[in-house]
């Protein structure tokens, strides 16, 4: 996730551009860079950092007042954060210039291809290879910017939000998009692009939202024309009158960052598999393992170190590589690994998961471990963080930026990963029949359908947070896969409501947990279908005979727990090894409306922070 922001009309470029950057910071902020247009020649300035860091640099070298401008804020996925990273990107020549929100997956054939036709790379991005592909085009087609930029995209494979400006041809931006948002604000004789309207609210109040696979042309004078970039037909744009206001328009319309992340679950996962399964074909390519496979085949074990959510990321991980690559796996706090004098093997594969990449016990656990020999593998969000370069080898999970220092997205990302690296284990060690590798890749692909399914019932989680919203305890039960999911739900309620809450194991519960039962005590109950179904229907008959309220989290159709709970949440129904992308939904939900109705600070919660960076 990027921020791309543009001017064209009759005002200075360089202040809008840069105060719509510092609006587009929430979607990244790893580097910066802006295009100016002064008449003449384009005066480009960018660098790692933030947008003050980009604003003080232009403090000296801008000086121009030119009144077309594009500007970018980064969270990168290709290529580190570093100033030749950054955005925007000169064509060859120096006479287009791009940014861009999204990942082109097929950058590496088109960059060798014109590797092979004299182009050169000074970046190692794939926003570098899009607009030296459209100025190949350009040239070799004698067409105008947006028929190249429109021959181009249909070659591309992947994602974007792109604006293109072409210095000899200064009175128009291309821009399109294809799974990252775009808006054109329209103004008298000036237009505004963005991601979203927060960089040109106070300009004016229409906007054109392109649709993903659509284009358009903004011209200064003659105003935009839309274009389906697959098969060029005109589409007549609808004008948008806006009526939220600036805080509403950066959490796009959701109340808090948190409910915008929770939403984003079924586009963020798409995101981590994107490029990485081909499921036709019945192929898993990811470098950082597949660079690696030996250590992984010839691992002794995996231990996955991490904290907080990611931790539970990592217990979920237990569970599927234990079930599909079948290998021993522990997973440890990296407070108590660090502190432990671990015992290591130099044959063991150590996972290390972190959304932020800068959790400093996460970062000693990862010394340690390479310290005594072990492989470290990373699984970061963050690209370039500490813990990224740290490690070994790697894989990204693409989620975009979380900002609700409660971790949503970044849970069902990391799980994501784990799942194509068993996937991909169990693969190469030759355990899992291709028919079944295959019905996963399946299932996996239909994963984001089913999270948008889950996240219909939210209206209905909503009345069931009115209910219990005042409890003072509540019980999380969940077997299997599910056991970590049922931590997971009460951290996140712990975190934002402030409510005590406990996870567990639902057979464990006899061993303690159920004397707490009476019928003040919600309990949240697991019980999928294919997770060990029959016991934790036993599990409920416990809670219910001790008048415990149950709120089951069930499979579509479920006929036997609905009879005996207070109330259900159903979710689709999907592999069990699955069930924790789809069933953390609801408990991700109901945690939410609960501290939304408690009055409480949603994104930033008492005592805690997004990235613990001390011990
Ligand atoms: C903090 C955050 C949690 C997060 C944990 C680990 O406690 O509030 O949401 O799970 O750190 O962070 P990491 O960035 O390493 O995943």
């Amino acid at each position: 996730m990027c921020g791309i922001v543009g001017y064209i009309g009759h005002r200075e470029a360089y202040p809008i551009v840069l105060k719509g950057l510092k609006r587009l910071e929430y979607r990244g902020y790893d580097s910066a860079g802006i295009a100016l247009y002064d008449g003449d020649e384009m005066k480009l300035s960018k660098t790692k950092g933030k947008v003050v860091d980009l604003e003080k640099r232009l403090e000296s070298e801008i000086t121009t007042n030119g009144t077309v401008g594009i500007g970018h804020t980064r969270w990168a996925t290709h290529g580190v954060p570093n100033d030749v990273n950054s955005h925007p990107h000169y064509s060859n020549s120096g006479n287009l210039v791009i940014i861009h929100n999204g990942i082109i997956e097929n950058y590496e054939p088109l960059r060798q291809e014109l590797i092979n036709r004299g182009y050169s790379f000074t970046s190692e991005t794939d926003t570098e290879v899009l607009v030296n592909l459209i100025e190949d085009v350009k040239t070799k087609e004698n067409v105008k910017l947006g028929k190249a930029v429109q021959i181009a995209l249909n070659q591309t494979v992947g994602a974007y939000a792109i604006a293109v400006f072409d210095k000899n041809k200064p009175d128009e931006i291309v821009v399109a998009r294809l799974g990252s948002p775009l808006a054109i604000g329209v103004g008298e004789e000036e237009f505004f692009i963005a991601s979203d309207a927060s960089p040109f609210i106070e300009y004016t109040n229409n906007a054109i939202y392109l649709e993903d696979g659509e284009m358009a042309v903004v011209r200064k004078k003659k105003g935009v024309k839309v274009r389906k970039i697959q098969d060029d037909s005109l589409v007549d744009p609808y004008v948008q009158e806006l009526k939220m206001n600036l805080e509403q328009i950066e959490k796009g319309g959701y109340d808090h960052f948190m409910l915008k992340e929770i939403y984003e679950q079924p586009n963020a996962i798409k995101d981590t598999y994107r490029g990485r399964m081909r499921v036709e074909e019945g192929i898993i390519k990811m470098a950082g393992i597949d660079d690696h496979i030996d250590k992984f085949l010839n691992a002794r074990r995996i231990l996955i170190i991490a904290c907080g959510t990611s931790w539970h990321a990592g217990l979920v991980g237990e569970y599927i590589f234990e079930d599909l690559a079948r290998i021993p796996v522990e997973v440890e706090y990296a407070s108590e690994f660090r502190y432990r004098n671990p015992v290591i093997y130099e044959d063991d594969v150590v996972i290390a998961i972190s959304q932020s990449g800068e959790t400093a016990d996460t970062m000693a656990a990862i010394k340690l471990a390479k310290e005594r020999g072990a492989f470290v593998f990373g699984i970061c969000n963050v690209v370039g963080s500490s813990i990224s370069r740290e490690t070994h080898a790697g894989a990204y999970t693409h989620a975009g930026p979380e900002i609700g220092v409660a971790s949503t997205k970044a849970f069902t990302t990391q799980i994501t990963v784990l799942t194509l690296i068993a996937l991909q284990m169990a693969k190469k060690k030759g355990v899992i029949s291709t028919s079944d590798f295959f019905m996963h890749l399946q299932e996996l692909e239909r994963i984001p359908e089913k999270v948008e399914k889950a996240l219909e019932a939210s209206d209905h989680i909503k009345e069931v947070a009115e209910i219990y919203k005042e409890a003072s305890n509540c019980l999380y039960l969940g077997r299997g896969f599910n056991f970590p999911v049922a931590l997971e739900g009460a951290l996140k309620l712990k975190e934002i409501s402030y409510i005590h809450a406990e996870g567990y194991p639902a057979a464990e519960m006899k061993h303690g947990p159920i004397a707490l039962i009476d019928e003040q005590m919600p309990v949240i109950v697991i019980a999928t279908k294919k997770g060990h179904y029959e016991k934790v229907v036993s599990n409920i008959q416990e809670i219910k005979s001790r008048k415990g309220k149950i709120i089951g989290i069930v499979t579509e159709g479920d006929v036997t727990v609905k009879n005996l709970a207070d109330h259900v949440i159903e979710i689709p129904e999907t592999m069990e090894s699955m069930t924790p992308l789809l069933t953390t939904i609801p408990l991700q939900l109901l945690s939410y409306y609960i501290a939304v109705m408690l009055g409480k600070n949603v994104d930033q919660p008492r005592n805690l922070a997004k990235s613990v960076t001390v011990e």
